[in-house]
Order: C-alpha cells, then structure tokens, then sequence
C-alpha cells in the first residue's frame, strides 16, 4: 500500500468512519428476510443467492428456499433436482450446486456447524473470500472484510483508490483497506452498511453525496471525482452462439427433454434439445437428422422456425430458433432424455429460455385442445 493511501486510511479512522456508518446504518437498514437473524446459514444462502443478483430478485427466491430447507440437514438431504428447481430463474446454477455440497460437507465433517474461521470456511465449496468474510463477520461478529463490487465502488471513492475494479488482483488492496479501517465494535453492521451504502446511496452512475452519511470522509467527493470512480474496464463482447431447439412431440401429448451434461454450462438442468447450428443447412433438415442420428428419434418436421428465444448469459448469447416436430417411433431413450406431460414439465428445473419455450409450448397446446 502506498504511504498517501495509508495517510489517508488513518484520517478516516481518526475521524471515526466506522461509527459514523455504522450509526446510519443503524437508522436506516432496510428489513429483509435475512436480517431477521444471524443464523450463520441463513447469511450463507442470502450472501450467495446475493452474489450477481439484486435484492429484490433475490427476496421471494430466499423465502421460498428456506421454507424448503430452513436448515443445514435439510438442504444436506435434498436431492439436487429440488435445489435447482428452487433456483429456477435466479441463474448462476452452479452457485446452487455449490452451496449444496458444501453444507453436505458442512454437515458430514462438522456435526452441522458452519464453521467460524477462516482457513474451514474458505475450504467449501463455492466460498470465496468474500462469503468467508461476510459470513465471518455477519453471523459470527469477526473483524474480516468481506469485498465485493459494491464496496469497492464505495471505498474506491472514500479513499480515492484508483486500481482497476475488473481486474482480480485488486480485491486484495480493496481487503487491506477495509481490514484496516473495519469498526471493531460490529464487524457485522460494519460490512452490511458498506453493502448497504453501496446500493442505496453510493450508486454506481448517480451517486445521492448530498445525503451520504459518510460524506465528510469521502476523498472523492472532497476533489469531486466521485464520478469518475471506481475505474473499471470493459468487459470483452460476449460471444453469440446460434442454437436449433427441437420441440419433439409425440401423439399422446408427451414432448421430449434432456438433461444437460453433469459439469459446464447450466449443468444438469433439463431442456428441448438443442445444438449448435452449422451455417448454410437447411435448418429443419438438421433438427430431423440430430434427432435421427443422436437419439434414434425419427420425426417429421411441422414447423421449422416455430419461435425464437435469446438467452443473455454474461460472456455468451444464445439465439435460438425453435422448431417443431411430430415422433414417429418409440425411441429408446438414454437417462438423460425423457417424455414430459404439461404437469410434468412444470417440475423439473430448466433454464428461463427454456421454461419460456416450455409456456409457450403448453399454451399452443391448450390452445388446441379448445378447438
Ligand atoms: N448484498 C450482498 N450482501 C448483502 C446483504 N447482506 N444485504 C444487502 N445487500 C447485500
């Protein structure tokens, strides 16, 4: 760290930040489900369905997840397929899958209880150093950091810290700022208010300064930067990937899904079945020759480009053009492929462009039966 930067850390401390922000947080916290208690899993799920989601998202996702598994030995037992299918929506599966196997392990090696150091919690499965701290410090009352986009944004402009908040490798600056200046007295409303100033006041365009408790701290604000900071680089162009997705009907109303790989991508959730298109062919006779030659399933086109969907992923955009097809056999089908009714469909966890087509797929059903 920087002989300026750490000038300007013992200003702040000498100045009582902590208090100050702890003080309004105090006052102004909003209610939320997992503030009703410090249970250290409650926070765990809250702060991993938090990550790369907002709060609103996020708050019937949480109630119904911990209607379903309140506890450790209750998300321990579960089957994964129920996980999901709770997820459904709130993307970023494998953070389910995750969180699943660290509290079997958390249940398995430590009799339920979610560890309260560092070197355990940081050893499961999809904790990082910011879970570790923010579960550390939120349940258990330690003095750790627990950084992410928000509170970079919030101390880059209180300490004008100009690092580059894409890049990995400034989190840690970000870490040994907080630990240095963290409120000693509540590490927990501490690292929540940070949060909290992040969303509510210290906002990534529009910055409300003028009603920031911390405000006589801020570097930023003092030299007028607050808008120029934090410095963030762009992210490279997400890459477009063209899908055929073949609705695959049979004459009892049934349609066929699969189950994607168990690692990768949306990892063993159910779909149509879908592939990469190869530009230039004719798009219907590849779905009828990927159903033939991949599953044995011989069908007759009906509708080529029955609908479209996107599917907006962070690096990665899937456009998809949906045709439909009538199944002439009885196919054999591998475990990772099954026949659904309407009433089943509804039960297995699929991604959002999938459920999309799926209400689609039921609604022209319905539509028909009524004629
Ligand atoms: N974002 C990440 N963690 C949070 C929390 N505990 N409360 C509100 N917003 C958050």
């Amino acid at each position: 760290m920087n002989e300026e930067l750490e000038k300007r850390i013992k200003k702040v401390i000498a100045k009582k930040f902590g208090e100050d922000l702890v003080g309004w947080f105090e006052q102004e916290m909003r209610e939320l489900p997992w503030r009703e208690s410090r249970d250290p899993y409650r926070v765990w799920v809250s702060e991993i369905m938090l990550q790369q989601t907002r709060v609103d998202t996020v708050i019937p996702y949480y109630n119904r997840f911990m209607e379903q598994f309140p506890s450790v030995e209750a998300l321990a037992y579960a089957p994964e397929e129920d996980v999901l299918k709770v997820w459904e929506g709130l993307g970023y599966y494998s953070r389910a899958r995750n969180l699943q196997s660290a509290v079997r392990e958390v249940h398995e090696s430590y009799q339920g209880i979610v560890p309260d150091n560092l070197k355990e919690i940081s050893s499961l499965k999809g904790v990082g150093p910011y879970t570790a701290g923010a579960i550390l410090s939120i349940a258990y009352g330690k003095p750790e950091p627990a950084v992410d986009g928000n509170v970079m944004r919030v101390m880059s402009r209180i300490l004008s810290i100009d690092d580059d908040i894409a890049k990995p490798a400034s989190r840690k600056k970000f870490e040994a700022a907080v630990r240095a200046i963290i409120y000693e007295e509540n590490p927990s409303y501490f690292n929540q208010a940070l949060m909290e100033l992040g969303a509510i006041v210290c906002t990534p365009t529009s910055p409300s300064c003028f009603l920031c408790p911390v405000q006589s701290h801020c570097t930023a604000f003092a030299e007028g930067t607050q808008h120029e900071l934090p410095v963030k680089s762009k992210k490279k162009a997400a890459k477009t990937v063209e899908l055929l997705t073949v609705i695959a009907e049979n004459n009892k109303g049934k349609v066929l899904i699969s189950r994607r790989p168990e690692q990768g991508l949306l990892a063993n959730m159910w779909e149509f079945p879908s592939f990469e298109r190869t530009p230039g062919l004719n798009a219907g006779q590849q779905m009828t020759d990927y159903l033939q030659s991949d599953h044995e399933v011989e069908a007759i086109l009906t509708e080529e480009k029955w609908m479209t969907q996107d599917h907006i992923f962070t690096h990665l955009v899937w456009k998809m053009q949906v045709g439909r097809l009538n199944v002439t056999n009885e196919p054999v089908l591998t475990e990772q492929m099954k026949w659904v009714d309407q009433a089943e469909i509804e039960k297995v966890a699929m991604p959002v462009s999938h459920r999309k087509i799926a209400n689609a797929w039921k609604e022209s059903t319905e539509k028909g039966t009524e004629k």
